[in-house]
């Protein structure tokens, strides 16, 4: 039996960018299908709500068909792993500072997921994506900077909108 090969790239994903999609595409060269989990925590302050992430990301994630899903989870991520039955994350590397809190995830989710066994696989960015955070997208957005060409033009149209209502609802 042909047995399809998934992966699960999770993240806030507060916006994507084009470092996110280098990395899908990477995924795509190994894997048969890419979850993409958006991490809907309640706790947590985000620019853009748990539906509209989604509703953002699929729209861009349609190029790649069935190929790509998008859901959204909260909680830990060993539980929404199971919950699709995948064993495998795939998370980006940027530079090596990213390092040390990916390798602490990983083993921790290793060891959170006991006898279920999860493995993490890190994927390098180009080169040109290495200095991309959607922290400072989101910062440079805000302050009325181009972001066109850090994240795809879906995403900077949605940041336009938000920073406009936002300053809208200031006044
Ligand atoms: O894009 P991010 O914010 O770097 O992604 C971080 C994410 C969502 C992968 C991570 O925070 C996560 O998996 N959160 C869910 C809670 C959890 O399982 N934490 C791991 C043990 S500390």
């Amino acid at each position: 039996m042909n047995k399809r090969l998934k992966v699960v790239f999770p993240g806030s994903f507060d916006p994507l960018t084009n470092g996110h999609l280098d990395i899908i595409e990477r995924a795509l060269r190994l894997f048969d299908e890419v979850v993409v989990g958006i991490l809907d925590n309640p706790d947590k302050i985000h620019l853009f709500s748990g539906d509209e992430r989604v509703k953002i990301i699929k729209e861009q994630l349609s190029i790649f068909g069935d190929k790509v899903h998008v859901l959204s989870f909260s909680g830990l991520l060993v539980n929404f792993l199971r919950s699709l039955n995948i064993h495998v994350v795939i998370r980006g590397l940027r530079a090596i500072s990213d390092y040390d809190y990916e390798t602490q995830l990983a083993l921790m989710n290793r060891q959170l997921s006991g006898s279920f066994d999860v493995e993490t696989i890190f994927l390098v960015t180009r080169e040109e994506n290495s200095y991309i955070s959607s922290t400072m997208v989101k910062q440079i957005a805000e302050l009325g900077g181009d972001v066109s060409l850090f994240v795809p033009s879906v995403v900077n149209e949605a940041l336009k909108q938000k920073f406009k209502i936002q300053l809208g609802e200031k006044r």
